[in-house]
């Protein structure tokens, strides 16, 4: 009987059949039994690098060995956390900018929101305490993400509203967005977005979306956050999300990427307009900061990853491959089940039909536990598709393999009669 209480599970049916995974060497991973897998979902979404990277190890232990953690509360500092601060802040889109430190996307999440709170607050304009999110979005689960839960599944059972004043629209629509600013503007603190949606199924927003929405937010004078936790740190062929779309966020938020996952850390990079704010002479100081905020492991741990992304040249990499992994997930739109097929940078998701789920209750997670069965580990995404969202090393035999893995499952699935 296992003690371990797994994230979004039912336990009832986890207990005693737990999928243990030992060791990962690259986009493999092996569970305790000595099965090999391909992992195409990258853990969660954060093994940029791919697994067993000696470097970043060696980094972190180096770390530990000299300073393990010191905190960044008041006039405190460590060494790796101020290093990455600078590299982070050089590689955003931002000219100037400052990043606040958190250990995870969630907590970046609820920094960032509490952040543009505060900003308005100074501002002078404290009415504005609303946040927008979209339909399918998924900000986490603090307080703040789940509120703004475009996912409603993740908001079930909390009242209608973990924390008031969170809004929605929906997900491809800036009319909507405009309309909603229409009744509620006067109120509005930031709209907040993933460049691409991730968790709520890989939704690559339409063409010419976030230009729009930048612009509305300028003119109804809203923050435009971008939620960089899955597309930041290169996973759409670009450094952030947000550039592969041209636009510039007055915030973004990030976490995964920045280490592989090697260690937990999470952030947010204020832009220009954000920091001044609270960086000019008199402003007061923002009451906020977790113990691990700049954890000096953590730090040395994603200044070793990032070096890895700049050696290897692995953000050219996920560009070269997108063709690859488009011409691989175009043919499954043709699969039994299967109603769409999505993908942009190293992301894809295979969404079924409707019919499909109707006829089949919790089919996703039973293609994702066939798909396993062929040597593929993934996961069904909002009960829907399934997510692909291999490392940036994955060569492309690799990447065959994972879709071929993936065809295999589906097939299988689709030939169980109901
Ligand atoms: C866009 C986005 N924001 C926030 C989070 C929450 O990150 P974490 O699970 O590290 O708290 C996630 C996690 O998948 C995410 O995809």
């Amino acid at each position: 009987m296992t003690r371990l209480w797994h994230g979004f599970a039912a336990m009832g049916a986890v207990d005693d059949a737990e999928f243990v995974v030992a060791r990962g060497d690259g986009a493999r991973i092996w569970d305790r039994a000595g099965r090999e897998y391909l992992d195409a979902s990258a853990g969660l979404w954060f093994c940029s690098v791919g697994h067993g990277r000696q470097e970043i190890a060696d980094a972190a232990a180096a770390q530990m060995a000299r300073l393990a953690a010191h905190h960044c509360f008041l006039d405190h500092a460590n060494e790796p956390a101020l290093a990455l601060a600078d590299r982070i802040v050089d590689l955003s889109p931002f000219d100037d900018g400052a990043v606040m430190f958190a250990s995870g996307g969630s907590e970046a999440v609820d920094t960032a929101c509490k952040l543009v709170r505060r900003y308005w607050n100074i501002a002078g304009q404290p009415q504005k305490t609303a946040i927008i999110s979209r339909q399918h979005g998924y900000h986490g689960m603090n307080a703040y993400g789940t509120a703004l839960a475009g996912i409603p599944g993740n908001l079930e059972g909390y009242g209608n509203a973990i924390i008031p004043d969170t809004l929605r629209v929906r997900w491809d629509d800036p009319d909507d967005l405009e309309e909603l600013l229409d009744r509620h503007g006067e109120r509005v603190a930031a709209f907040i977005g993933e460049p691409v949606i991730g968790a709520g199924g890989v939704i690559p927003p339409p063409e010419g979306y976030w230009a729009e929405v930048r612009r509305i937010c300028t003119e109804r004078d809203v923050l435009l956050i971008q939620d960089e936790v899955i597309c930041g740190f290169g996973r759409l062929g670009e450094w952030f999300g947000c550039q592969r779309y041209g636009i510039e966020p007055d915030l973004i938020t990030f976490a995964k990427g920045v280490t592989s996952g090697y260690l937990p850390l999470g952030g947010v990079i204020a832009g220009p307009r954000v920091k001044q704010a609270f960086w000019a002479a008199g402003a007061p100081p923002f009451r906020h900061g977790f113990t691990y905020s700049g954890h000096a492991a953590c730090c040395a741990a994603g200044m070793a990853n990032l070096d890895i992304v700049e050696r290897e040249d692995l953000v050219a990499r996920v560009r070269s491959l997108e063709p690859v992994l488009v011409g691989l997930l175009e043919p499954l739109r043709e699969l039994p089940l299967v109603g769409e097929v999505r993908h942009v940078g190293l992301l894809g998701g295979v969404e079924f039909s409707a019919e499909a789920l109707a006829e089949r209750p919790g089919l996703a997670d039973r293609a994702a536990a066939a798909i396993r069965q062929h040597g593929v580990c993934t996961r069904g995404l909002r009960g829907v598709g399934i997510q692909i969202s291999p490392a940036y090393i994955t060569t492309e035999d690799e990447l065959a393999a994972m879709v071929d893995g993936i065809a295999a499952g589906i097939r299988a699935v689709a030939a169980v009669v109901v």
